[in-house]
């Protein structure tokens, strides 16, 4: 099937700029060469520009956690589709548990985030997943067919070409709870049938499905083996230069 994949360092609101920039030197030595695997970060905001300053001409893409919809104007704190591109940027986090339950991102909003980044030619990475009431429930797969159904109903296979798709269950994000291989395989396989079922088997078969929640080099591999995992979007251990270029190395 030939899907490249992708792994994803979010490093949501840690480090200092110190900090920040010897992770991206450290990991421009270790990937910055590494090949059939793509490799994105996510720094804060204030870290962008001298993070794919330090990462231009390598193999590692920089992308911002978050966007905001307007694209100039009195929007206080705001940080366009425009500004995050103008600063190096490739990619961008989409509807990310943290956006949707701490600052209450809803499906709407997600919905028009997907819109603006991709108009402003950005690459999203969609994040999807259940919480564990919602997994006790049995809701999860109701709540993934929401999720989908609200941000990709609006748009045709053209528009989202070059989007990746992340499953995060949120009751393994922070945990140290991962889902087994197993129960992420299942999910992933459900989820690109699903996807299939929006926007045809074509599209389907080519969208790169990351994985996160807790992943860490010890259990990278067993999870990037699935089928359907195509990559994974990894917190914690992505703010260690040596542990996230394992994962790297694990996805190869
Ligand atoms: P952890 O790897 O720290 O569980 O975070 C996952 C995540 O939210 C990545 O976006």
């Amino acid at each position: 099937m030939g899907r490249t994949p992708t792994i994803g360092g979010n490093w949501k609101m840690h480090l200092d700029f110190e900090a920040a920039m010897t992770l991206a030197s450290d990991l421009r030595n270790r990937l910055g060469s590494v090949r059939g695997v793509e490799s994105i970060v996510f720094p804060s905001f204030p870290y962008l520009r001298p993070a794919s300053q330090r990462l231009r001409e390598s193999a590692i893409a920089v992308g911002a956690q978050d966007l905001h919809v307007e694209a100039q104007g009195a929007f206080t704190s705001g940080v366009s589709a425009e500004m995050i591109r103008s600063v190096g940027c490739t990619h961008v986090l989409i509807g990310h548990s943290e956006r949707r339950s701490v600052f209450g991102d809803d499906d709407g909003l997600v919905s028009r985030k997907l819109s603006v980044a991709l108009e402003a030619d950005l690459i999203p990475v969609l994040c999807i997943g259940e919480s564990l009431a919602e997994r006790e429930a049995g809701q999860t797969f109701s709540v993934l067919e929401r999720q989908l159904n609200s941000a990709l109903r609006a748009h045709t296979t053209g528009a989202v070409a070059r989007m990746i798709l992340a499953y995060e269950p949120v009751w393994a994000i922070g945990t140290g709870l991962t889902a087994t291989p197993e129960q992420a395989q299942e999910v992933h396989a459900w989820v690109r049938g699903h996807v299939s079922g929006l926007l045809g088997s074509e599209y389907a078969e080519q969208l790169r499905i990351q994985y996160g929640g807790s992943v860490k080099p010890s259990n990278a591999a067993g999870l990037l083996l699935q089928p359907d995992i195509d990559g994974a979007l990894v917190g914690g251990a992505s703010l260690n230069a040596e542990s996230f270029a394992e994962i790297v190395r694990a996805a190869r």
